[in-house]
């Protein structure tokens, strides 16, 4: 037998040998179509190879692409389990000519790899052509010798092949495999086709035309080949089975998950098993390729998957979540071919593990409420919309997961009913929102919100993407297009930009588009937390609702804001093993250039606590483990040691950022939805340079990370050497040379002071100070000191009633024009003459207020240094005058 490995292995060389490059498959969330939900033929990741809008460097290609369908325009989720061919996640096996070969080489390869490579016997081969390509059917006579009547024209859209409304096309040849009489069925065109007798292996697709709103519009540039096989068809095929899941990969499955559930993979449990095989390779492919469960968007698609196959390992009786138990056997069946499997091994385990242990909580209820509900239908009976959407809103029931439950017993669900249910609880929610006092003009975010759901960001793993544009917003006011020159908010079905939150700034970039559209993205913001609001200014070009546009965040401003965020997070983890568990971040700013993070703790952190935390943080960076990003509940996260932000609004999941090596656990384990570096190293350096007290009992640290960190350094090494230089000193003397230069200054302006002070008392120590002047049968000594120290000034009087002996003395010191002044008496007059009084009528002269003292010494001042001569004169007067107090 031949494997399925060995199958997709021998396609690819057969076409590798032929001179086709082999490209290995593309992610399942489309990286150039953002109207396509998932990839779902082999031919999307080529797309715009078709169109002439992309080159590659080669002209032939082959593949083997993974694909899905399921919740887009093909959808077979509703029909897995219960036919032998529909799978939700499939591989398909195509080669493709860019403007190389057409149909001829096309049909002979095909030919020579089944017939001769394969050894099918053309006997049981049937070939199909559109009605009209007369070409592609002499070319089959020609070249596989089939008789006329096995190559069959037909008419319908079978025979034309489209991917969509959008994109390249034409028509197509498919080549049929007849089981053999004992199944039931007529081959393609007659009337018993859909009998699964006659089974398609392999669409050749003769690429001619581009379509736009599914009508033909132009040639494309060369003609060209796309070919599509069904992995599981041919393996069935080859194996001798009629049905895919009965190959190889299947029965592998299948007896993991009968084994593990220790029943019968056959009998009546035989759908369970098979929608439990295919969900799990749908789940483990889409979580590899970086889809989590959601409640919106793609995430929803995948958690519809995983909650079908939840129920039918709930209906074979597993007993505890079974899922995640079989991720191995998966990863063994298929992660030699697909590497990404086995790197994502743990998030896949985890995921299918979180989601069953959570799902579980509420399926047995809700099946009792069904239960309930559909006591006494019978068949062609049909459930209420209401029971629909309770089991949808209260115990997590995907809608398609109600219908399948209902199916074998002939039950409907009223559609309408459902969607009506929903739609009042989202008026309703309005309702509430209106009633929270937000303001009006955010009306807007919120009708858009709830025709087109939240924006799916793309920006976790990558930097670009298509969108098309839901939402044009200008000056608060939905517009349908704008044009350059515009100021704009624009809204996309997704996009890589991040939206400002969680301390986070939003991304800018470029959006531009056909019609020539060139925008730069100067912010990006989240209004009501689930949408993208690019606010954007356009610089030349148009765009219009239900435009495809190309989004480019800036990705060097948003490494940077990555390594500050995820530097945050270590700093947190530092600051908590320092100084102790009471912080918590209370705020942070994470921005390009710099970041701040503000903490409860109730004092000014000591050099040494900065140092030891500084430290701590670069030994993280330099040890350079890989981040680790998780989903999780709140509360488990919380269990699971997470830091929960306080006062942080978690939705129903959130992401669990893991850091470093910590004693038992990561370094730090916080819940995040921003977006962080992959592996430390790449913050590569941690420098704080502020650290402040934003209100009681909160810290501010203000640092900076990698190329901004190194700069701010070598800034500081430039100013020690400019200093250095000043000093005439090396780097390293300069602290010593400094500590001389203080110790220098101190003495000399001790030296000055009693030097001024010399001068006050006797013109600079050379003349002794002139005798006292009598004023009112009193000595006096008035003076004004320029410059001189206030603080002086009151030895200085002290000095000088000694020397008058018996008197009064007023002394001013003028300083950047302002005036201190102090009076003083000598004891034996202080009876008569009162200090406090005498220098109030000074301070009054000098344009100040108050003064005071006790009678023998008085202080005061004012802002009139000008004045200090009529200060001191003041004062003479009142004693020449002035009546004195008893
Ligand atoms: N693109 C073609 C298909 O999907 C081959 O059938």
């Amino acid at each position: 037998m031949t494997s399925t490995n060995d199958i997709r292995r021998g396609f690819l060389d057969f076409f590798g040998r032929e001179g086709h490059q082999i490209v290995p498959s593309a992610p399942l969330v489309p990286q150039n179509d953002p109207t396509l939900m998932f990839v779902n033929a082999g031919m999307v990741p080529f797309k715009n190879v078709f169109t002439g809008q992309e080159t590659r460097p080669y002209s032939t290609a082959v593949s083997s692409q993974k694909c899905v369908r399921a919740g887009g325009k093909h959808n077979d989720l509703d029909n897995v389990g219960y036919t032998a061919r529909h799978h939700t996640f499939f591989e398909m096996l195509g080669n493709f000519s860019f403007g190389d070969y057409f149909k001829e080489r096309a049909i002979l390869l095909a030919w020579e790899l089944i017939t001769k490579e394969w050894g099918i016997s053309p006997d049981r081969l049937t070939a199909t052509v559109y009605h009209t390509d007369d070409d592609a059917f002499e070319l089959w006579r020609r070249i596989s010798g089939l008789p006329e009547s096995r190559i069959i024209r037909i008419a319908t859209k079978d025979n034309f092949w489209a991917m969509g409304d959008n994109g390249p096309c034409g028509p197509c040849s498919e080549i049929f495999y007849d089981h053999g009489e004992h199944i039931p069925g007529g081959p393609p065109g007659s009337p018993d086709e859909d009998g699964d007798r006659f089974t398609e292996i392999w669409n050749l697709v003769f690429m001619q035309y581009e379509q736009a709103d599914n009508v033909v519009v132009r040639d494309l540039p060369r003609p060209s080949i796309d070919t599509g096989m069904g992995l599981e068809r041919i393996a069935a095929v080859m194996q001798g089975v009629h049905d895919n899941y009965d190959t190889d990969t299947f029965k592998a499955l299948i007896a993991a998950s009968a084994e593990l559930t220790r029943t019968d993979a056959g009998g009546e449990r035989k759908a369970s098993h098979r929608v439990i095989a295919d969900h799990l390779r749908a789940s483990g492919f889409l979580i590899a390729d970086g889809v989590l469960p959601a409640n919106e968007g793609r995430g929803y698609v995948l958690r519809r998957i995983m909650r079908r196959a939840m129920r039918h390992a709930h209906i074979i009786g597993a007993s505890e979540p079974l899922m995640h138990r079989l991720v191995p056997s998966l990863v063994a069946e298929m992660g030699a071919a697909y590497p990404e499997l086995v790197r994502a091994q743990p998030l896949i385990e985890e995921t299918l593990k979180l989601e069953e242990t959570r799902f579980r909580q509420t399926l047995d209820k809700g099946l009792r409420l069904l239960d309930e509900a559909t006591a006494g239908m019978k068949a062609g009976d049909t459930l209420s919309g209401d029971v629909a959407f309770r089991l949808y809103d209260t115990f997590g029931f995907p809608y398609d997961l109600t219908e399948d439950a209902l199916r074998a017993s002939g039950l409907a669900v009223d559609r309408a009913g459902f969607d009506a249910a929903m739609a009042e609880q989202k008026a309703a929610a309005r309702a509430a929102w209106k009633g929270s006092g937000a303001k009006a003009s955010e009306d807007v975010w919120f009708d858009i919100a709830e025709e087109h759901g939240a924006t799916d960001f793309t920006g976790y793993s990558g930097h670009e993407g298509e969108g098309v544009v839901v939402s044009l917003v200008k000056d608060g006011v939905r517009v349908d297009k704008a044009a350059a020159g515009d100021e704009v908010v624009v809204l996309t079905n997704q996009t890589p930009f991040y939206g400002e939150s969680g301390g986070q700034t939003g991304d800018t970039g470029t959006i531009t588009g056909e019609k020539g559209l060139e925008a730069d993205v100067t912010d990006t913001s989240k209004p009501l937390g689930r949408l993208h609001a690019h606010h954007a200014v356009i610089r030349s070009g148009e765009v219009a609702v239900g435009d495809a546009v190309h989004l480019s965040v800036d990705t060097e401003r948003r490494a940077k804001v990555r390594a500050n965020h995820s530097a945050t997070h270590l700093l947190h983890a530092a600051l908590r093993r320092r100084l102790g568990t009471h912080v918590t971040q209370k705020g942070s700013l994470v921005a390009p250039d710099y970041f701040r993070f503000d903490f409860s703790h109730p004092k000014a952190l000591t050099r040494g606590d900065i140092e030891a935390v500084e430290e701590e943080v670069n030994r993280h960076i330099r040890e350079n483990e890989p981040v680790g990003t998780r989903l999780m509940t709140p509360d488990e996260a919380v269990a699971a040691g997470a830091l929960a932000l306080f006062g942080e609004k978690y939705g129903e999941e959130v992401r669990v950022l893991s850091m470093g090596r910590g004693d038992d656990n990561a370094y730090s384990v916080e819940l995040c939805g921003g977006t962080h570096v992959s592996a430390l190293g790449d913050i590569q350096l941690f420098k704080i340079i502020g650290e402040s007290a934003v209100a009681a009992g909160v810290r501010r640290i203000e640092a900076l990370t990698g190329e901004a960190a190194r700069r701010w350094l070598t800034e500081r090494e430039e100013r020690l050497k400019e200093t250095a230089a000043a000093l005439k000193a090396s780097p390293d003397e300069v602290p010593a040379r400094v500590a001389i230069l203080i110790e220098e200054r101190r003495r000399l302006e001790r030296e000055l002071a009693e030097a001024r002070k010399a001068l006050a008392l006797g013109g600079g120590g050379k003349t002794d100070m002139a005798g006292p002047e009598q004023v009112g049968g009193h000595g006096f000594i008035g003076q004004v000191l320029e410059g001189m120290d206030p603080k002086g000034l009151r030895g200085l009087v002290d000095e000088a009633k000694k020397r008058v002996g018996s008197g009064v003395v007023a002394m001013v010191a003028v300083n950047d024009g302002r005036a201190s002044i102090a009076v003083g008496v000598t004891d034996d007059l202080t009876a008569t003459r009162n200090a406090v009084d005498l220098v109030r009528k000074a301070v009054e002269t000098l344009g100040g207020q108050g003064g005071g003292g006790r009678p023998d010494m008085a202080q005061g001042g004012g802002p009139d240094g000008g004045k200090a001569a009529d200060a001191v004169a003041a004062v003479r007067e009142a004693l020449e005058g002035a009546a004195v107090p008893a």
